[in-house]
Parts: structure tokens; sequence; C-alpha cells
């Protein structure tokens, strides 16, 4: 076999391998396998020294072309490789953030925090505006500014968790969010149209109708002419427009000490629609919440001169619109956590 057959071979043999490799790391070694200083074209190239001059040239050429070939080879198939693996990494770190995963369970807000942002919604669409305050507070936000002052029996209505934290009995969990009034009244200036939802706590061993933590939404308007005839209307216009058409509001007498008059207010029953069943005692109209009209003591503890302005509260506990609403009878389902509860809604 002449040299250049013996070049032949060596060449074919290589660019069958370079065509084999699948990665660029197994690329790298084999350029050095076929052309390092051990590959059969470097030992061909050292017995050049043994030949004769003439015929080294066209020797020495012939291997060079056979190097070339096989350079070009490993060029073209590095650069294959480099993009298809390049691609494939592109692909795998791909984040398709639209892909939905089925039969995979998602939460949601729990049934009591939907019902307080769609309250919000409600009357945010009324034109209120939406505060909070802080479920620690002292006893002159919760009691006094509001008009129950030190020993006064209606204190007897909630029973409170007191703090140790200042002198006995001056700091405690908030029992409504009636003092969010006051702070409110405190920061602003009339006119006030907001609703104040947030969690209230007293001390009642739970039940299937009492809980010692639940929530209350309080609403507060002060403007000039306000009147119990814009109580009774705002309250109307709430209920058709959380409950829906033919839901009613009706008062009845009732005492608060931070409202004169005060009321109980009910709305038509969601279970009968006002027809009378079992739930409502055949009245039509369940119980709902407390309101009045601002006592002129409140404003007085805030500063607001009750010559000049008017106004009305109304407070209810959106547990117990939640359980109204969807038929629960035990307050404590909304705090056990069993999924399987929490789910339908
Ligand atoms: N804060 C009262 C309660 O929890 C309810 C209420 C709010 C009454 C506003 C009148 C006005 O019992």
């Amino acid at each position: 076999m002449s040299e250049r057959d013996d070049h032949e071979v060596i060449v074919v043999e290589a660019l069958a391998r370079v065509a084999a490799v699948t990665t660029t790391e197994e690329l790298r070694e084999l350029g050095t396998e076929l052309l390092g200083r051990r590959s059969p074209l470097a030992r061909a190239k050292a017995g050049l020294s043994s030949l004769e001059a003439g015929d080294r040239r066209a020797a020495g050429m012939a291997l060079n072309a056979a190097r070339q070939r096989i350079e070009q080879a490993l060029d073209a198939r590095s650069q294959e490789l480099v993009a298809a693996e390049r691609a494939s990494r592109i692909a795998a770190e791909r984040l398709d953030l639209s892909e939905v995963v089925p039969n995979r369970r998602r939460g949601h807000l729990h049934l009591v925090t939907q019902a307080r942002d769609r309250l919000e919604d409600t009357f945010v669409a009324m034109g209120y505006t939406v505060a909070e305050g802080p479920e620690a507070e002292s006893d002159w936000y919760n009691f006094e500014a509001l008009n129950f002052p030190a020993g006064h029996p209606a204190r007897e209505m909630y029973d409170t968790f007191y703090l140790e934290w200042g002198s006995p009995e001056s700091t405690l969990l908030r029992t409504h969010t009636s003092p969010v009034q006051i702070r409110v009244m405190e920061r602003s200036e009339p006119p006030i149209y907001s609703v104040m939802p947030g969690r209230c706590y007293r001390l009642d061993t739970p039940d299937a109708s009492h809980l010692p933590v639940f929530h209350q939404i309080e609403g507060l308007v002060v403007d000039r002419g306000i009147t119990f005839g814009s109580l009774a209307g705002t309250l109307d216009a709430f209920t058709e427009a959380y409950f829906g058409p033919g839901f009613r509001s009706r008062l009845r007498p009732s005492y608060f000490p931070f409202t004169e008059p005060s009321a109980e207010f009910d709305i038509t029953c969601v279970f009968c629609k006002g027809e009378g069943c079992r739930t409502c005692g055949r009245t039509g109209w369940l119980e709902l919440g407390g309101c009045g009209m601002v006592h002129p003591n409140v404003f007085a503890a805030v500063g607001y001169d009750p010559e000049v302005w008017s106004g009305f509260a109304f407070g209810f506990g959106i547990d117990r619109l939640v359980m109204m609403r969807h038929g629960i009878d035990d307050i404590r389902e909304l705090i056990t956590n069993d999924v399987r509860f929490l789910e339908q809604f």
C-alpha cells in the first residue's frame, strides 16, 4: 500500500469517528487522539525525516492535506454539536408559565375573607373608604370614648380579654370594631363615609354560635344633615346590593351607649326570602347587627361639634353573615380547617 493509501485509510476512519461523536466533550478527546502528539498522523510526520529530500516534500504535502481534512471535519462537527447542545439546554431551561397542572388542588381565600372582600367592595361602590385599627386597644378607645364610662353596666355586654400591659384593665383585645370609629374621627375631619372591618375578641367558650375570635365590619357616616332616615336608607341599599334584589332591611329599637337612638337591624330571611320558616322563627327576618345615630358624647370625645355634624354607625358580624348566607349551623366549622368544608366555598 502506498503512503497516500495509508493516509486515505487514516482520514476515512477519522471522518467516520468524527461523525459518530455525539458530544463536544467526546469530540475534544477525539481531536487529541486524531491530531495530537501520539496520533498516527504525528507518527507519520516523524517518519518524514527518514525520507529523501525529494520524497519528503511530496509526503509532507500529502500529510498536511490529510490533516486539514480531519481538522475541517472536527470543526464542522464541533459547530453542529455546540448548536445542538445549546438548543437542548434552552429547551430544558424553558419555563412555561402558562401551563395548567391538572389534578393538583389549588387553595383559595377563606370564606370569611371572601365575604369581607365582598362587603368592602359593596361599600366602596357606595362611596365609602376602608379603614383599619389595632386589635390590641386601650380601654379608652374600646369603651370610654364610646360613652361607656368605668362601671357602666353596658360593659357587661362585652366579656373582655384584658392584656397585662400598663395599669390593670387598661389594655385589652378589642371586643368590637367600634373603637376604629374613634380612631377615624380623631385623624380626619368630616365628612366621613368609612367602613372598618376586622378581628374582634370576646371571652367566650366556643360553641355552635360563639367563638372567642370573630370578625365584624363597622360603618360610620358623619356629615351635615345626616338623619335616622339616612341610616335606614343606607342599610336598605346595602342589603339589596349585597344580598340581591328583593332583600330588605328593618330596624327594631335597641340600646348601645355610643348611639342614640339605637336599633338592631334585620334583613329578609335568606332561607325563606321573607315567607317565614324555622330558621327565622316564622318572622321572615334574620337579625344581622346593631346601629344608631352617633351619640353626642362620642362627638365630644373626638372634638366634633354636634351642632354642626350628625352621623350614624352600624356594625355586624361577618362570620354570622357568612353562616346565614350559606346555612352553616356551627360557627366552629369556620376555624376547623377541614378541607372538605373549605373546598365548598
Ligand atoms: N359594636 C356593636 C357591637 O359589637 C355594634 C354596633 C356598631 C352598634 C355600631 C351600633 C353601632 O355590639
